[in-house]
């Protein structure tokens, strides 16, 4: 399974999750963030114009990763690819979804939180997984006690973490990078306030 490791080699280790309510706000969007020193963005595949808006960043702006978020079967990956996302992340583990990823070389951080589903992903050579919903299933406790058990797992925990949590989880040495939809509030992008979403951002 290829990882995304390498994208934050130099990149900030956070990843703005972004349920994008219209087209036109994709560029300008992902404009604001990169100028705050976020380049790798998750588009989630919860509003009707987020694989086009994947395949606009993804053409219009080559410096930004662009990534699908809440993918859950193989026909959205597969959509996501085609759109040119450039990694995948799935709230759960569905080894169909392994299985395509692993064949299309894109990397799918799926979402676990058990060490039941922790196994399985260790198992299928997964290198990074979600830890979803991460506050709710137990946070940096959890990612903690799972560091002895599974010592070459890489977390990217989303799910309630915010301006206030973030350094927490980021502070531990399998936490790989955050994700979070704290930086881009749904009532600032229908606004279109560009300006206050890079006030936001730039505090992170
Ligand atoms: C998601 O996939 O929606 C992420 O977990 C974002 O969660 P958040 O909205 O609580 O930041």
């Amino acid at each position: 399974m290829e990882s995304i490791t390498p994208f934050f080699a130099n990149n900030k280790k956070i990843v703005p999750v972004i349920a994008l309510p219209e087209l036109d706000m994709a560029l300008p969007l992902a404009d604001t963030l990169a100028a705050c020193g976020f380049t790798i963005l998750e588009i989630t595949l919860r509003t009707p114009c987020a694989l086009d808006a994947i395949r606009q960043i993804a053409r219009e702006r080559p410096a930004i990763k662009v990534g699908a978020g809440t993918v859950k079967n193989v026909a959205q990956l597969q959509a996501a690819e085609d759109a040119g996302a450039q990694f995948i992340v799935s709230p759960g583990l569905d080894l169909a979804m392994v299985s395509k990823a692993r064949s299309a070389k894109l990397p799918l951080v799926p979402g676990i939180m058990t060490a039941t589903e922790l196994m399985q992903a260790e198992n299928e050579g997964i290198p990074v997984v979600k830890l979803f919903p991460a506050t709710l299933a137990g946070g940096t406790d959890f990612i903690d006690a799972m560091k002895p058990v599974f010592p070459g797992m890489l977390f990217f925990p989303t799910g309630g973490i915010n301006e206030e949590s973030a350094a927490e989880f980021l502070a531990r040495e399998n936490v790989l990078c955050i994700g979070g939809s704290w930086l881009t509030p749904a009532r600032l992008m229908q606004q279109r306030d560009w300006p206050k979403i890079h006030e936001v951002a730039s505090r992170c």
